[in-house]
């Protein structure tokens, strides 16, 4: 797992996702080993607590891969070295997708609101976000992802799971949209098993970091098809600028390539990129989200949102064990402002509430927002 900033002390407005079955109820490691005897070997006791050894990358990819399969009936694997997400941390930023998505805050793009899409950006070779989200809500996804490795082991991942594989598509954000495609995996692979077939993708080099001409793929303009539109896009990006900063923690092992890792600028770069593209495509999404790995990028991209004309910026923090990330989300959708009014109102006594005031809006707004409240209790 990449080092995240640790936690000294609880914050004030730190979050847990409380929707999330992990928050206050970590995973079972004997129980999952009784269970699942693929795992068995890498639980050990220290007194009467069943752990595992955070450091064996095998043992951190055993644990995602049961838990998927345990709690999401999610069948999943990926080659040796890449990424190997853990399971509470990226169903926190799910369900606080889902929050936002049933906040009404913004208003819908219109439709009967249960069809949900979401646009994952970098799903990696382990598809995480698309398989939990479509799992977890029936949501459909396009993922998308540049690299041989990834986009070959997120359609297998996706294939492996029949029973909803039809909610995901995987595109490939270097090939422009009219002809996006998938490579073929040929029929004599599907014979292998996933495992067997990870130990071969192990082995293929991407040419990322030997192609000095290397440009940057798209990120959402030139991924979005004409006329597509989404409910959501959310991304777990490069948080790094260079290999070395990235610097695996020491205490965990979850794999991570330098394309998984690493992009020019880091995290805030690649977040700028999305939020410029985001002002081109406006309320075609209507939600814009993105995780970040440190707090202080969150000032600089806050201000470029409004500088590019959003109507709602919201943050959270992500907290999970001892590591925390932020999730930064805005909107280019009109606020649905409602007037929350007390439940009983007493005729001559009214209070009332207004919710999503931004700054920028005037007096005079919010006085007319006044005068619709008492309009429409037929005060005036
Ligand atoms: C940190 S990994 C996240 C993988 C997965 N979503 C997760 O949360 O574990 C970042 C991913 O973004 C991909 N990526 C980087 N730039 C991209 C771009 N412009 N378009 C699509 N994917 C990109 C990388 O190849 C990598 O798979």
């Amino acid at each position: 797992m990449r080092s995240g900033k640790k936690r000294a002390r609880s914050e004030p407005g730190s979050t847990k996702q409380p929707r999330s079955k992990y928050s206050d109820n970590p995973p079972d490691f004997a129980s999952l080993a009784s269970l699942y005897p693929s795992f068995k070997p890498f639980v050990f006791f220290s007194g009467s607590r069943a752990r595992i050894d955070w450091t064996d990358y095998n043992a951190t990819r055993e644990l995602t891969r049961v838990l998927l399969l345990h709690d999401h009936g999610v069948n999943w694997w990926i080659p040796d070295g890449q990424l190997c997400p853990t399971v509470p941390n990226r169903s926190n930023y799910i369900h606080w997708i889902n929050d936002l998505l049933s906040s009404g805050i913004i208003q819908s793009l219109g439709g009967d609101g249960s069809k949900v899409k979401g646009f994952d950006i970098g799903t990696g070779a382990n598809c995480i976000y698309p398989l939990l989200g479509a799992s977890l809500f029936g949501w459909s996804f396009v993922g998308s992802d540049f690299t041989v490795v990834a986009l070959e082991w997120a359609e297998k991942n996706v294939q492996s799971n029949p029973h909803f594989s039809d909610l995901i598509e995987i595109r490939d954000s270097k090939v422009p949209p009219q002809c996006s495609s998938v490579p073929e995996v040929e029929n004599t692979e599907r014979e292998k098993t996933i495992q067997e077939e990870a130990e071969i993708s192990a082995t293929v080099k991407s040419d990322y970091h030997d192609n000095k001409s290397f440009i940057e793929p798209a990120v959402l303009l030139g991924v979005v098809k004409e006329n597509e539109t989404f409910d959501f896009c959310m991304s777990n990006p490069p948080f790094f600028e260079t290999f070395e900063e990235a610097g695996l923690n020491p205490k965990t092992s979850c794999g991570g390539t330098p394309e998984e890792m690493v992009c020019n600028g880091g995290e805030q770069a690649f977040v700028s990129r999305i939020i410029k593209d985001s002002a081109v495509l406006r309320q075609r999404f209507r939600w814009y989200t993105s995780m970040l790995g440190k707090k202080a990028n969150l000032k600089l991209l806050i201000s470029k949102l409004w500088e590019v004309g959003v109507t709602i910026v919201k943050t959270t923090e992500f907290v999970q064990g001892q590591t925390s990330r932020w999730g930064l989300a805005w909107s280019f959708m009109p606020i649905a402002r409602k007037i929350i009014a007390p439940p009983v109102v007493k005729k001559s006594v009214l209070s009332f509430m207004l919710e999503c005031i931004k700054r920028q809006y005037s007096a005079v707004d919010v006085l007319q927002s006044v005068e619709e409240f008492f309009k429409s209790y037929c005060c005036i």
